[in-house]
């Protein structure tokens, strides 16, 4: 046996630190924050332990606690205090996520990004204007060209409110396209797209539906979001997104989905981003609560592991406690 060769040498104590191939810092980090225009007060998000919907009057707050851990970058998510068929509150100039994000902007040092979606604020709960026969039969489901004129309205309305970056989630084709113009036009020209740019239809997001009160009222989002056994097709999504001028690239969910990570950081020199969802966070935590998992080394790893394949940036709902232990 060759036993010149001896891995287990750089494993003690003291080289282990000099030969650590990956950090996580809390640079890396990008906390979600739910901000409810329903309630007044703080209301606990049962599906995930420790996270809450703040009404606007405690946006700051909020956003200073998780400052308080390092992490400086937040990702607004709105839910409005009424919905209709076309989501209107989603680009109202006092929706929400516009109130939320003028406040925090103007109060804190927080970089804000905010999600770029109408799910949240139609009526159906479906990303964009619905065909008209929608609901009856399953093979319609959203226009998408006519979605595109709305999307760009939200992002303008978002940046005209100070977001510091806009992250398109709706997996509507030129999305990315159609907001860097109206971006553009509306003078917001240094304002950054973080696109949603490999996002799969995907069960891991049961939590958050319950959280942004965003699940479809029939149907599913199969027909925009993108078919889990599809490596290749999410080759060609993000290659899209680089035609359209998107500045960050993301993956959504992050870890039953490494393979995308790694394949769109060997292909792109964007940064990447990764999307720890919601039901990442879940079940780790489910698992903590019966004592088969100690959650907060499993968090860690999963969070190493994202950037091991190959994030830049992760999307975490860990990203406070995981950063107040780095
Ligand atoms: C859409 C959106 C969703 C998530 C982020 N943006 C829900 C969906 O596509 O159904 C899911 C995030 C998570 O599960 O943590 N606005």
């Amino acid at each position: 046996m060759d036993m010149t060769r001896r891995p287990r040498r750089l494993r003690t104590d003291g080289v282990r630190p000099l030969v650590r191939e990956t950090d996580l810092a809390a640079s890396d980090l990008i906390a979600p924050v739910f901000v409810d225009a329903t309630t007044d007060e703080r209301v606990p998000i049962e599906t995930m332990p420790g996270h809450e919907r703040v009404p606007v009057s405690e946006a700051v707050a909020r956003v200073e606690e998780i400052r308080e851990t390092g992490v400086e970058a937040v990702m607004l998510f709105g839910v409005p205090e009424s919905k209709d068929e076309r989501g209107s509150r989603a680009w109202a100039e006092d929706g929400v996520v516009q109130e939320a994000a003028r406040q925090i902007t103007a109060e804190t040092d927080a970089y804000v990004v905010t999600d770029v979606c109408l799910c949240e604020y139609t009526d159906h709960g479906h990303c964009g204007v619905l065909e008209d026969d929608a609901a009856e039969d399953p093979t319609l489901t959203v226009r998408n060209d006519e979605t595109l004129e709305l999307l760009g309205d939200i992002a303008v309305s978002h940046a005209r409110a100070g977001a510091d970056m806009v992250a398109p989630s709706g997996m509507i084709d030129g999305m990315v396209g159609a907001i860097r113009g109206a971006l553009d036009e509306d003078g917001h020209t240094e304002v950054p797209i973080m696109s949603y740019a490999a996002k799969f239809e995907s069960a891991f997001y049961g939590p958050f539906r319950d959280a942004a009160d965003g699940a479809p009222s029939f149907g599913d989002r199969r027909h925009y979001q993108m078919d889990p056994a599809n490596a290749r097709e999410a080759r060609r999504e993000v290659s899209l997104d680089v035609e359209q001028g998107a500045d960050v690239l993301m993956v959504k969910p992050a870890l039953p989905y490494l393979d995308i990570v790694a394949q769109v950081r060997e292909r792109h020199d964007h940064p990447v981003a990764a999307y720890n969802v919601s039901g990442e966070y879940a079940m780790l935590h489910a698992a903590a609560e019966k004592g088969w998992l100690d959650l907060e080394s499993v968090a860690s790893e999963s969070l190493l592991s994202i950037k091991r394949a190959g994030a830049d940036l992760i999307l975490t709902y860990f990203a406070e406690d995981v950063a107040d232990r780095l």
